[in-house]
């Protein structure tokens, strides 16, 4: 019996054809999906990147309640007119910690990956007031009534939690601290050893100009601030990836 014939029994038999088709299809699947199981994490780790501090974990969840991510992007893809405008491409590990993570999929306005550092607090206070008064030709919305919201904080350590349970190393210093560590950050004038020691790189200050209270616009700044400045890029190895 010929090849093709022995081809023809398959394709005039559904059930065989069925079966047969399972069989070839179940061999790719096992062969991307097994070694998953065996690998403890398929995200490279890289330097410096760490779990969000309390109040930028505030921070966040405005920019999630409020929907920033529907005009604004954190991927920097490696085209060279992404990279050449916002900076290195976004690694996998930089957005391990983020639950949900916030990629987006639009960008009305810039992509936001690497916007930490790139502004001064009360550029982002008056941004965020009256984006116009900063960028006249800008469509962002105002967002001024975060300067007036105090910020909710009763609920920083159960979000803590929340995140430790989907795998958010937060440890139990961490935790024990949290509410501490939210208020000493918008506050210049706290002892931040414990907190900058838990969270390297952490960046304390008053950030909305108004040491009374501490605002949603205090969180969300010191969120923004923080965006791309964990990993120093200036001695990350970009071989040491492929390895
Ligand atoms: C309707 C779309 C839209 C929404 C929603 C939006 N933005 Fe924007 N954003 C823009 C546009 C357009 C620009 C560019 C003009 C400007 O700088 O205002 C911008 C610029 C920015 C910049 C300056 C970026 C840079 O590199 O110059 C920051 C920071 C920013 N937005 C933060 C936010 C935050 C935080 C939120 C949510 C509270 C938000 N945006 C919501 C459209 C939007």
């Amino acid at each position: 019996m010929s090849l093709l014939e022995k081809h023809g029994i398959i394709e005039r038999n559904a059930t065989l054809l069925l079966v047969s088709s399972l069989v070839v299809v179940s061999i790719g699947g096992i062969v991307e999906i097994a070694p998953l199981f065996y690998l403890e994490n398929t995200i490279e780790k890289v330097e410096g990147v760490r779990p969000y501090s309390p109040l930028e974990l505030a921070g966040r969840d405005i920019y999630i309640r409020e929907g920033c991510y529907v005009c604004h992007s954190q991927m920097i893809r490696p085209f060279r007119d992404e990279v050449e405008r916002y900076g290195h491409y976004s690694l996998a590990a930089e957005s391990m910690y983020d639950h949900p993570f916030q990629w987006g999929s639009k960008r009305t306005g810039p992509d936001l990956a690497r916007v930490g550092n790139r502004y001064s607090n009360e550029w982002h206070v008056e941004h965020l007031t009256e984006p116009r008064s900063v960028v006249p030709e800008s469509i962002m919305p105002s967002y001024a009534f975060l300067k007036t919201t105090p910020l909710k904080v009763s609920n920083v350590t159960a979000h803590l939690n929340a995140n430790l349970m989907v795998g958010v190393p937060y440890t139990e210093d961490m935790i024990a601290n949290a509410d501490a560590d939210l208020m000493a950050q918008a506050d210049p004038e706290a002892d931040t050893s414990g907190l900058e020691e838990r969270y390297p790189k952490v960046q304390v200050g008053d950030f909305d100009g108004n040491p009374e209270v501490v605002t949603e616009m205090d969180a969300l700044i010191a969120y923004l601030q923080m965006l791309g400045t964990l990993v120093d890029f200036s001695t990350y190895d970009e071989a040491a990836g492929y390895r």
